[in-house]
């Protein structure tokens, strides 16, 4: 199974993910592994650097950047696992590429469509969006510390990444689940992800 999780920063993507894998291995008994975007190989930290540190100058850094560290996170990370049976939970992937890119910066989102299928990026089996509001997460960011590039773009640039991930959810409803978030807590989140990943039948014990 390969789950991906989505959502503007400061949704709770780390936290839940982090969540799901030690249920699924735990509860589920299954063997998990669980990595991320960007920087989730070997190597990928130095590429991370670049991309979240806000100097590239060319209009398409970042997207290349970005369908590099997936093309080495998928060869190096997500198929090896998934060859082994194993289960994928990653944060971020290419929907990210999709509503940073395409709705977040205005770049067209055939290429982007049209690349992962060249690059054969296999498809997750479910992807989870972490709704909530820009100014609720912005507030949760701004109290972790420094905004890299992405978090500084505020409330507007996140409006519009949240619009997005809203498209795309309603472009293949099958794959996505969307969960709103609103003010509830990390629990209460947890239970609704897992009432709602059992009730499509997708979390049976191995
Ligand atoms: P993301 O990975 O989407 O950026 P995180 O999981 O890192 O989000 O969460 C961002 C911050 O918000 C963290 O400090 C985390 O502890 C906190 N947080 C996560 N979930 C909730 C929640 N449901 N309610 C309040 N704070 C939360
Ligand atoms: P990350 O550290 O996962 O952000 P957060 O934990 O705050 O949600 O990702 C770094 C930034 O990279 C994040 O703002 C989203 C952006 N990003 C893209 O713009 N395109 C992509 O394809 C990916 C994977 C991430």
């Amino acid at each position: 199974m390969f789950i991906t999780f989505e959502g503007i920063d400061g949704s709770g993507k780390s936290t839940q993910a982090a969540l799901l894998a030690k249920w699924l291995s735990e509860e589920k008994g299954r063997d998990v592994v669980l990595t991320r975007e960007p920087g989730g190989w070997p190597g990928g930290s130095v590429l991370r650097e670049m991309v979240v540190g806000g100097s590239l100058r060319h209009k398409w850094s970042e997207a290349y950047l970005f369908m590099l560290d997936r093309a080495e996170h998928v060869a190096s990370v997500i198929e090896p696992a998934l060859d082994d049976g194993k289960d994928v939970v990653c944060e971020r992937y290419h929907d990210s590429t999709l509503a940073y890119q395409v709705w977040g910066r205005g770049m067209p989102l055939d290429i982007f469509d049209e690349l992962a299928r060249l690059s054969s990026f296999p498809v997750p089996d479910l992807t989870i969006l972490f709704d909530i509001l820009p100014e609720n997460a912005l507030e949760r960011v701004r109290s972790r510390g420094k905004l890299d590039s992405f978090e500084s773009g505020g409330r507007s640039f996140m409006e519009k990444i949240r619009e997005g991930y809203l498209s795309l959810s309603k472009r293949d409803p099958e794959r996505w689940l969307v969960l709103e978030c609103g003010s509830l807590s990390q629990e209460e989140i947890f239970r609704k992800m897992i009432s709602s990943l059992s009730s499509r039948g997708i979390l049976s014990d191995k």
